[in-house]
């Protein structure tokens, strides 16, 4: 029971089959398949609306899904953790929702598939669906705290959860923790399901902002900064002995604190402080090559304005500038071109760190998979507990991966809590 004090306001209490805490991808998935299974299920979440994070996602297109979700585009102490949810309902499930509500998408690139329209027919089509099997939904709502009812028995009609809300409390037989985690706090993010889970005696990892810009320092920042709002198709490579060796073929932004775009995001899910990363800010053109081999017609050319040729001309200023390399093209050697050509195809560089979860797009780490079981997202150690979505420790490429990781795992304990 939570205190004298509240067991004295019981008459308010409602008793629930299922109560979820979180109104985003994750619980709303959940919420409809408990729902349709007949459970008595209550979604509670303090946001003054849901599904935030999927209306600002994708540029408010929502990248729902990607045709190519497979195990080996997650990180995670064990990524192969997120297979069989993947297998019980796959991107082609979620495809055939949308397209049974009739969302125009399209395929933007890699797989990715985002809506035509706004982002918030998907979070709509949920809604509808969480109507549909009657699921109740409780927003400007926070939980202050949960128990475990140890002496529940089969028959008894409370549940074995209190949860203590504003002004009552309510019961359930299963708690499904589905409250995200800690990217963007301004959003209503929370470290909430990483409390629970440790008052469970859960396991949580170590945890850190991901798919997130880098930013610079001193030096570095001196020179990138002039250059914000530009952007190149880039390979960014990353290296370390835990994960090994990451590669992406995207874009690059330049901002003015450092790096972004999909190529930086993603490679920031790898990178560590104190780690380098090496950016080849001209995909599929050799510089040093193209140089030389321009060297005969160009020649009387500046080599700053035969570079901006191939890159873009305030980038092509900054590389010549660093090398401290001026004069025509005819003018420079082979180890002058090849230099120029080193510092555009193999840009090493050392970020002084990230802008953390006040722009991340998700959170690396959190409950330990190795606490849950993969087909139905129960904690091992403790009976009516669930948790899904982010706040797993299954953290998705830039792509998709994210929500349908969302959509996978509730869907998943849908069928069970
Ligand atoms: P999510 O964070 O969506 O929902 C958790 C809910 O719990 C929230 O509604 C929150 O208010 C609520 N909550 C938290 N603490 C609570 C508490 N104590 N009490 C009550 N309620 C509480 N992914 C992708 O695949 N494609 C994309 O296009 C994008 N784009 C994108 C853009 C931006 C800007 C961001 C920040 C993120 C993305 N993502 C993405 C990632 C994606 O949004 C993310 O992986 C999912 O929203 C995770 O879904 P969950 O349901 O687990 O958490």
């Amino acid at each position: 029971m939570l205190s004298d004090n509240k067991a004295a306001t019981s008459t308010l209490m409602k008793n629930y089959d299922v109560v979820i805490i979180g109104a985003g991808a994750a619980g709303m998935m959940c919420a409809i398949e408990a729902g349709k299974r007949g459970r008595k299920v209550l979604v509670i979440d303090h946001a003054k609306k849901p599904g935030e994070k999927i209306r600002i996602s994708g540029g408010g297109r929502c990248n729902f899904t990607n045709i190519g979700t497979k195990f080996d585009k997650f990180l995670s102490l064990n990524p192969r953790f997120c297979i069989s949810a993947l297998k019980r309902y796959s991107q082609h499930d979620f495809i055939k929702l949308v397209e049974q509500y009739e969302i125009a998408y399209h395929e933007k690139a890699l797989g990715q598939l985002f809506c035509d329209g706004s982002a918030q027919q998907i979070v709509d089509m949920l809604l509808r669906e969480m109507e549909d099997a009657g699921v109740e939904l409780r927003l400007n709502t926070s939980v202050d705290r949960v128990e475990r009812n140890e002496n529940v028995g089969e028959d008894t009609e409370q549940g074995q959860y209190w949860i203590g809300l504003e002004h009552h409390e309510i019961t359930a037989q299963s708690l499904v923790i589905a409250s995200g985690a800690k990217s963007i706090p301004k959003m209503g993010a929370t470290g909430f399901g990483y409390d629970i889970a440790r008052q469970f005696d859960v396991p949580v990892t170590d945890t850190r902002p991901a798919l997130v810009p880098l930013t610079f320092s001193d030096d570095t920042l001196d020179l990138v900064k002039p250059l914000s709002g530009i952007s190149v198709e880039s390979t960014v490579r990353h290296q370390s002995k835990e994960l090994g060796k990451a590669s992406f073929d995207e874009a690059l932004l330049f901002t003015h604190r450092g790096l972004s775009g999909p190529s930086i995001l993603q490679i920031s899910s790898y990178w560590r402080e104190g780690d380098e990363i090496t950016a080849d800010l001209a995909r599929g053109k050799n510089i040093s090559d193209e140089l030389k081999t321009m060297r005969s017609d160009a020649g009387k050319q500046s080599i700053a304005n035969v570079l901006a040729r191939l890159i873009p001309a305030k980038l092509a200023q900054m590389i010549v500038d660093k090398a401290g390399i001026s004069g025509n093209l005819a003018d420079q050697n082979n180890a002058k071109l090849e230099q120029i050509g080193q510092m555009v195809n193999a840009w090493r560089l050392k970020p002084a760190g990230s802008e953390g979860y006040r722009t991340a797009e998700v959170t690396l780490g959190g409950v330990e998979t190795s606490a849950l079981n993969a087909k139905t997202m129960q904690a091992k150690n403790t009976d009516g507990l669930y948790f899904i979505g982010e706040v797993v420790d299954m953290t998705g490429w830039l792509g998709g991966y994210n929500f349908q990781w969302a959509w996978s795992s509730g869907w998943v304990c849908g069928q069970d809590c």
